[in-house]
């Protein structure tokens, strides 16, 4: 059954929310066992191969919401707003509409109290919001952890407030340390999702290129790799460059075959 807003905010205290990222409908298709899939703009870097997330646009945000929305069946749709595509309230209804029409049930935007007013503005026209606090890597200098000091731990404890009090539906808690997650959820009325913030977060997102073990650029500790698919990959890769070297592939059982008949007679009107 598709996942609703709502089946996601009850599951808040009594069952952990499973995120992976999926931008493409092949692995959504095999994904959609997750509550949510998050069009993440860290497509950037896992499809577009780009360093950050920084030159994401809001074509590559549709085109891939598009593809997964063509492969869901289950999971809720998340999609990421891009860098500068909410720096307006204006800019923000405009673009989070254009998600939306495009297949996503929600969109996520980073940022706290300085975003506040914009998450309301979308709110207020019912379309639901995911929030993102702690890393950001939109903004991001270095990607650092977050939520370390006093200080940055009020800062983050208070924009959660914020946020929640501007109508996100839940939010993404990134690199945050596990005793500011843990007060941040215990605070909220809303579930929070972490990813690299420890396990009392209501929910947990990876991105699906980590967990797998096919993206090989950067491994944060966060990301549990269950599976060395980039090994699989070369390892299939190879076998198949060899057999067409040595001509064992195509076999003839990979093969399609004229009837014989027709064949003499072509082979004789050819010659
Ligand atoms: O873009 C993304 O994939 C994200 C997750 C890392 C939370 O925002």
């Amino acid at each position: 059954m598709h996942k609703t807003i709502k089946d996601i905010t009850e599951m808040k205290g009594k069952e952990k929310i499973t995120v992976l990222t999926g931008y493409d409908s092949t692995m959504v298709t095999l994904c959609d066992q997750v509550d949510v899939i998050l069009v993440g703009d860290s497509a950037g870097m896992v499809m577009l191969g780009y360093e950050d997330t920084t030159s994401v646009t809001m074509e590559d945000m549709i085109r891939f919401t598009t593809a997964a929305k063509n492969a869901k069946k289950n999971s809720l749709i998340v999609s990421d707003l891009p860098i500068n595509s909410y720096k307006t309230k204006e800019d923000a209804i405009t673009n989070s509409l254009k998600l939306i029409e495009a297949g996503a049930d929600a969109v996520k935007l980073e940022g706290g109290k300085d975003v506040a007013k914009i998450i309301k503005s979308i709110t207020e026209l019912k379309i639901p919001v995911m929030g993102h606090l702690g890393l950001l890597p939109q903004t991001a200098e270095k990607y650092s952890v977050q939520g370390k000091t006093r200080e940055n731990a009020i800062q983050l404890i208070e924009d959660a407030k914020i946020i929640v009090e501007s109508g996100v539906f839940s939010m993404v808690l990134e690199m945050v340390t596990s005793q500011v997650a843990k007060i941040i959820t215990e605070k909220s009325s809303v579930p929070t999702i972490g990813i690299g913030s420890g396990k009392d977060c209501d929910g947990q997102v990876l991105v699906v290129h980590d967990m797998l073990g096919l993206f090989e650029k950067i491994k944060p500790k966060f990301a549990k790799r269950y599976l060395d698919l980039s090994e699989e990959i070369r390892n299939a890769v190879k076998s198949y460059v060899t057999e067409v070297k040595e001509q064992t592939f195509p076999a003839d059982n990979n093969e399609f075959q004229m009837d014989e008949t027709e064949y003499n007679e072509l082979r004789k009107e050819i010659v």
